[in-house]
């Protein structure tokens, strides 16, 4: 395969990238330089080209005008002259998409052979791509590595920028609509940050974590002179270290922490807290976010009287880091990120490696990382009371602890380039041989729900994944709580099959598996059918005022699917119902596993979604059997003829009348639905069945 990558931003070249050099010489150059390294190494890529812009400025070096770059024999740096021969920064590079285009297409004309797939990186690549891509009939993937809507939401009262913003903001609809693929670097990024954009499309986009630098983590050494800078501020230097590294900046919201901690004897008892807040010389000369910030966190300290407890050393070098995660991990500590949002979360990845267990917020890429290496807990970052408790429940269970710890090791084999590149390669392949697949008419329809289902038992998956390896005429589809991108990470980290088909949210949204499976095309229909009567505002406005319920992450808030905890209250299911009902709501509340509580609009459920898929198939009844474990699969295992209960199941399944046809298998998790498939196949055969009974 043969990748044309198009990065147009900042002073790109091989060796030496002066980082910084200019304000868009930064991390995507990093991105990319690393992923083509790691492409090198895919057999499945044997050609690599660079495309960006020729440029001459008195202050930067005369390679960034040389039209090429060697690497190796397979791969190279292309530079474009274009109409202006200066250096532009991103916000002029619209002034040349016309002239790009042409330079692009006119240099893939001259090659002796047709790029197979261009990969653009950044708004303005991605709309040349787009352009080049309708005039060549190359397809193309896209990585934003930032969104200007995330931006604009930032910075919403600086006119001057917004203006800039909305053109960057058209640029990259432009680039979203015509990709074929999208890569994100995590789940925060394919459904909250994208979510704004008019040609949002979740199927398309995959999630696959760039790799990072993790290794030296793994072992790092204690240094007694960062180890000096951190003791002399406590009085109790041995005691476990609660450790944040973060710049002062208001969404890293370090002051929470500090709340937390002076709120909390039982945490200074256990505790102390070092704060490495990015380096600085004199306070009133800062910029003046970090200013206020700090200014804060000296005004917490000082009113919760905690001398002798904190410690917020002055300074540090970017290579103390590992000695300071060395440090926190020697006194047994935690690593502690209360921000309000973190879009990927570089920090936790490194104390995973270094072995030190998380307490980290529930907003943006953390979710990942823990859930991926399950190596700590995932808070509220308002709730200072939910940090303590995270805090101090890592801190007084050793064993909990080395668990947490042993955990982290996870992220340096799952953060790596080589295996990133693998998805990478396959997904490309899928991107360039797409149109040409065609899916066979499938005899049975086998919808299985995740968690507690499908995954639970490692064994089971694997003997699963070999039966249906096997099958050529069942279409395999998962119905789960998880949104889109959530299934398919726990998928993925479990070695489940790929599904063709995924009902997520609890039956809000429908995905069909597109090309030979690189991306999944959503179901619009269904989300109009749905969307009858569904007034999320209210609903969520009503349940926040009178509702006493507390809210799930936002990440797993969707547009058709509001999500809250009601742990241990049996009956919140009925009073939410009332609540609504008296305010002329009519939605479907599905409880599970006596702790979650989805509110959805009336028409949507995991069993009217299987339904609905059922029909667009052409399937019959009896050719649909669907598997479930909980409270979320009522639905679903009540409207199917042919409805599998896994061994394991809870919230009463096996007792109720309504799922008296139901199969109760004596095998857990994937073992119980491969016995049920067993059980109910015959009857799926013959075309006069629809009498089974349960066994
Ligand atoms: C999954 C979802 C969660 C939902 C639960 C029950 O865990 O992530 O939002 O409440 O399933 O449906
Ligand atoms: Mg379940």
């Amino acid at each position: 395969m043969f990748v044309l990558h198009i990065a147009l931003q900042g002073c790109l070249r091989a060796q030496d990238v002066e980082y910084g050099l200019t304000a868009d010489t930064g991390g995507h150059i990093r991105y990319l330089l690393d992923l083509v390294t790691a492409s090198r190494r895919n057999a499945a890529i044997d050609r690599i080209e660079i495309v960006t812009r020729a440029f001459h400025h008195m202050a930067y070096a005369e390679c960034y005008a040389e039209p090429v770059e060697t690497i190796d024999g397979t791969t190279r740096i292309v530079r474009l002259a274009t109409a202006s021969a200066d250096y532009l920064v991103k916000e002029d590079l619209w002034t040349e998409h016309d002239s790009l285009v042409d330079a692009l297409v006119a240099h893939i004309d001259a090659l002796d052979r047709r790029p197979d797939v261009l990969h653009a990186h950044y708004a303005d690549a991605g709309l040349v791509a787009a352009r080049v891509s309708a005039r060549s009939g190359i397809p193309y993937v896209f990585t934003a590595h930032s969104l200007g809507r995330v931006k604009r939401a930032a910075f919403d009262r600086d006119c001057a920028e917004t203006a800039g913003l909305d053109r960057r903001i058209a640029i990259e609809e432009e680039a979203i609509a015509g990709a074929a693929a999208i890569i994100a670097s995590s789940r925060d990024e394919a459904e909250v940050q994208y979510a704004g954009y008019d040609a949002y499309d979740p199927g398309r986009i995959r999630v696959f974590a760039p790799g990072s630098d993790l290794k030296q983590f793994a072992d790092s050494a204690r240094d007694p002179r960062v180890e000096a800078t951190i003791d002399r501020f406590l009085d109790a230097p041995d005691k476990p270290v609660i450790l944040a590294i973060a710049r002062p900046v208001t969404k890293k919201n370090l002051a929470a922490l500090v709340h937390a901690y002076g709120r909390s004897l039982a945490l200074q008892a256990t505790a102390n807290l070092v704060i490495f807040a990015g380096s600085r010389d004199d306070l009133t000369t800062l910029e003046p976010e970090i200013r206020d910030n700090l200014a804060e966190l000296l005004q917490l300290i000082d009113r919760y009287d905690l001398y002798g407890k904190v410690a917020y050393p002055k300074t540090h070098r970017p290579d103390d880091v590992a000695a300071i995660y060395a440090h926190a991990r020697a006194r047994r500590g935690v690593f502690a990120n209360p921000a309000l949002n973190e879009p990927f979360g570089l920090t936790l990845l490194e104390a995973a490696a270094s072995g030190l267990p998380v307490v980290a917020t529930d907003s943006g890429g953390p979710n990942d990382i823990v859930e991926t290496c399950g190596n700590g807990i995932l808070v509220d970052p308002r709730s200072p009371g939910a940090i303590t408790d995270a805090l101090l429940a890592i801190l007084s269970d050793p064993a909990l602890w080395d668990r947490y710890a042993a955990a982290g090791s996870v992220a340096i084999k799952a953060y790596d380039w080589d295996r990133h590149v693998a998805l990478y390669a396959e997904l490309l392949a899928d991107v360039v041989d797409g149109a040409t697949t065609a899916t066979a008419q499938p005899d049975l329809l086998l919808v299985s729900d995740i968690d507690g289902t499908l995954i639970g038992c490692a064994e089971s998956v694997v003997d699963f994944a070999s039966w249906h390896s096997a099958q050529v005429d069942v279409a395999f589809a998962i119905a789960t709580g998880r949104s889109f991108h959530s299934a398919m990470a726990v998928l993925g980290q479990h070695d489940a099959p790929r599904p063709e088909i995924l009902i997520t949210s609890v039956g809000s949204e429908i995905y069909y598996r597109a090309y030979r499976g690189a991306v999944y095309d959503r179901d619009a229909e269904w989300e109009a059918i749905i969307a009858a009567g569904w007034d999320r505002e209210a609903v969520a406005a009503l349940i926040a005022d009178q509702g006493g319920l507390v809210p799930q992450a936002a990440l797993e808030q969707r547009r058709f699917k509001l999500s809250y905890f009601a742990d241990g209250d049996r009956d919140a299911g009925e009073r939410v119902r009332a609540l609504l009902a008296a305010h002329g709501h009519s939605c479907s509340i599905i409880q599970s596993h006596g702790r979650y509580i989805d509110i959805l609009p009336h028409a949507a459920s995991k069993g009217t979604a299987v339904e609905h898929v059922r029909r667009r198939l052409g399937l019959a009844p009896r050719q649909v059997i669907v598997a479930g474990d909980s409270g979320n699969d009522i639905e679903m295992l009540r409207s199917a003829r042919h409805a599998i209960i896994v061994g394991n199941y809870s919230d009463g399944l096996a007792a109720r009348a309504d799922l008296s046809h139901g199969y109760v298998a004596v095998g857990h998790h994937a073992r119980g639905v491969l016995e049920g498939v067993v059980h109910f196949r015959e009857g799926v055969a013959d075309t006069s069945a629809g009498t089974l009974k349960a066994s």
